[in-house]
């Protein structure tokens, strides 16, 4: 579904991503776990034409697209929906236009039909009768919710989440992450999750990817991770399983 080839992104002399190798395959879950600051974002960005590469190529369903214009890129930007860490939804606009809103931008789709696409995202994220409210009146987590909504009412194929659950609540946490299993599992989407979350990661990864300073480190299903030798990751491992103990 998606490659990258030798990805390298720099800025000044800093080379942030030194020639990325990674392929994503259609319906899976990829966790990409890493310290702050190693280049999770900037992939994200660049798989989405925010930033370009230096060098390297990005390719999604057989289109190399890393040199495509703004233009070529907005069938792709439909393509791959991103949830973005904060809700960004617009104040002064309700939850109905919050989430009809990017339907009308990028389809000619009836009021009937968007009314339709609102209410079955707000349903697939657990939300109902709130398509008056305005985002002041709903709770974070509920925000959060409707922006999923907003980026699943696209109907994307692929979902990339930048750090979903970072700054959340456990019992807000434990919700995000069992939505990104069900809308993955029941809209059929690839999923990227960029988070540092790894208990999350063991329990709804297809596969983990491990990144430090730029380069991928560690690669495997959650089982295969438990066994690394890799010593960040088996950091973050215990990590986890200390605290779990603790509990
Ligand atoms: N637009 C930018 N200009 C300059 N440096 C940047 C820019 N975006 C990110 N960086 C740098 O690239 C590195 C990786 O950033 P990022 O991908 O955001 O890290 P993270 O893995 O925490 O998501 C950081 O050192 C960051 O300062
Ligand atoms: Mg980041």
């Amino acid at each position: 579904m998606i490659q990258f080839k030798g990805l390298v992104k720099k800025f000044g002399d800093r080379i942030v991503l030194k020639g990325l190798n990674l392929s994503v395959q259609k319906g899976e879950i990829l966790f990409i776990l890493g310290t702050s600051g190693t280049g999770k974002s900037v992939l994200l960005k660049n798989l989405m034409g925010l930033m370009k590469p230096d060098a390297g190529q990005i390719w999604i369903e057989g289109e190399e697209v890393s040199s495509f214009s703004e233009e070529q890129y907005l069938p792709i930007r439909r393509k791959c929906g991103l949830v973005f860490q904060q809700p960004a939804l617009f104040d002064s606009l309700t939850v109905f236009e919050n989430i009809a809103f990017g339907i009308r931008r990028h389809t000619k789709d009836s009021e009937q039909e968007i009314q339709k696409k609102v209410t079955k995202a707000l349903g697939l994220v657990h939300l109902k009768n709130i398509e008056n409210k305005f985002p002041s009146q709903l709770s974070y987590g509920m925000q959060k919710r409707v922006s999923l909504a907003r980026t699943i009412a696209l109907e994307p194929k692929v979902l990339l989440f930048d750090e979903p659950t970072t700054g959340l609540d456990p019992v807000t946490t434990s919700a995000i992450n069992q939505l990104i299993l069900e809308l993955s599992r029941n809209l059929k989407t690839t999923s990227i999750v960029v988070s540092h979350d790894m208990r999350c990661a063991l329990d709804i990864a297809d596969r983990i990817i491990v990144m430090d300073q730029g380069s991928i480190i560690e690669i495997g299903t959650p089982e295969e991770l438990k066994k690394s030798q890799v010593s960040l990751v088996k950091d973050f491992l215990s990590e986890v399983l200390e605290k779990e103990a603790r509990q």
